[in-house]
């Protein structure tokens, strides 16, 4: 299997959790990183941060089943969370999702074949100023519509040079 993360950002994790009262406040953190090295998170990912941190396999997996933004699942290179709160909602949340799906090809939880794009809803990204809303990793956008989705596609696909 690949490697999961550097061993020496691994080593620099088991230091830090050392010198804590709390090592468990560095599960996040931790699996983000695998995250962002990896693609996702496996499996041995979960096993790898509860032995590095001196924490439980299953209080790992609490913290990565909590939080949407961590994928338990392989996702394409860029996820599209598309807000489905009502802010997002009333603002034509229901189009922006349609539309995606027609141009992506792709229904909700499926990845595009090219392996770009993975599209999810997700619940309120706090940009309900900008509603609807949409947040491709850690950058939010809105207010959108369909021409401005089709824009922000074309600049991250001229980005991957796909
Ligand atoms: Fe969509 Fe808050 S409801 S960002």
């Amino acid at each position: 299997m690949t490697e999961l993360l550097p061993p020496q950002q691994l080593d620099h994790f088991r230091t830090k959790a050392a010198t804590i009262d709390h090592p468990h406040e560095l599960i996040i953190d931790l699996l983000r990183a695998i995250q962002s090295y990896y693609g996702w998170v496996p499996d041995q990912g979960i096993e790898l941060t509860a032995a590095t941190l001196g924490v439980l396999p299953v209080e790992v997996e609490e913290v990565a089943t909590f939080y949407d933004k961590i994928f338990r699942q392989p996702v394409g290179k860029r996820v599209i969370h598309v807000c489905d709160s009502i802010c997002c909602w009333s603002t034509g949340s229901e189009e922006i999702a349609a539309h995606l799906q027609q141009v992506l090809g792709i229904g909700f939880g499926q990845t595009t074949a090219d392996g770009l794009f993975t599209l999810l809803p997700t619940c309120c990204l706090g940009a309900c100023g900008d509603a609807p809303a949409m947040m491709i990793g850690l950058t939010t956008y809105g207010p959108l519509t369909r021409e401005r989705v089709d824009q922000i596609l074309a600049e991250i696909r001229l980005e991957e040079g796909r």
